[in-house]
């Protein structure tokens, strides 16, 4: 099945009245920190948050730097950030209206599994300045071991989106864009499954399909995800890759002392 654009603004246009509240890692304090950490932002910086939601990433730097940018396709999702932003943009991470070279940081937290890939990197990369960073948050797949079965409880609990990832593929397509030193980074949340599963956009049919998966798990996916079951309901101990790569250019001043 093809996915639109419209498909995927429809989901998250369902989805903007709850969507802070949708899972723990949204507005997880600690997964905060580790964002700044790998992208290091100081009082000049530019950045542009791609897919900027409701702005949970967009806050983080709101006040720290220079300027935030956010773009996203979602009016219903974007429009909770414009009190974090400088700038918004509606417009498809694919096709970004900015000249080559336009920030020094560029963020995009669970945004590249909707987009079409590798387009939306290449541009993030294209938008940054020589010398500066792209850091791309997004939930993975432990290993082959716990792939098929986790991709089968992402796809149902999120039915727009179009791509899946084992760590190693964020880390290979930020390098394939232009990066180099690209460093990766691991973060866990811990999901409560039946929250994480009432996200507003998919009914109790498809909530119960994931529940069923979690039922049947393999001993391998169990162990990797350290799920854990108590009256019926799941935890799972979701892995996010923080990947973060450096594009080719001039270190600055700072950055050499
Ligand atoms: C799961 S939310 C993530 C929001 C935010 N980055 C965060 O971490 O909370 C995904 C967002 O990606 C946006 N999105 C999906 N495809 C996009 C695209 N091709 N270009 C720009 N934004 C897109 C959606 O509208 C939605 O707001």
């Amino acid at each position: 099945m093809t996915i639109s654009r419209e498909d995927v603004t429809g989901h998250f246009a369902v989805r903007a009245a709850t969507y802070d509240r949708s899972s723990s890692w949204c507005t997880d304090g600690d997964l905060a920190e580790v964002v700044l950490a790998e992208t290091s932002p100081r009082t000049f910086d530019r950045v542009l948050d791609v897919a900027c939601g409701t702005g949970l990433v967009s806050r983080v730097f709101h006040g720290r730097t220079a300027e935030v940018v956010g773009v996203d396709i979602t009016e219903e999702m974007a429009g909770q950030a414009r009190p974090y932003l400088d700038r918004l943009v509606i417009t498809p991470a694919e096709s970004l209206p900015f000249e080559d070279g336009s920030f020094d940081i560029v963020v995009c937290r669970q945004g590249v599994q909707f987009m079409n890939l590798p387009d939306a990197v290449e541009e993030m990369v294209r938008v940054t300045r020589p010398g500066g960073r792209i850091t791309v948050v997004n939930l993975c797949a432990y290993g082959v071991a716990d792939r098929d079965e986790y991709f089968e409880i992402l796809r149902l609990r999120n039915p727009v989106r179009r791509h899946f990832f084992l760590p190693g593929d964020l880390e290979e397509l930020v390098r394939k864009a232009g990066c180099e030193t690209v460093t990766s980074r691991r973060y866990v949340s811990v999901e409560d499954v039946d929250v994480w599963s009432d996200n507003g956009a998919i009914d109790e049919e498809r909530r119960e399909r994931i529940r069923e998966v979690y039922r049947g798990a393999s001993p391998e996916f169990r162990s990797l995800h350290a799920v854990r079951e108590a009256d019926g309901r799941f935890t799972d101990h979701m892995l996010f890759a923080v990947v973060t790569g450096h594009k080719p250019g001039p270190l600055d001043a700072e950055e050499v002392r």
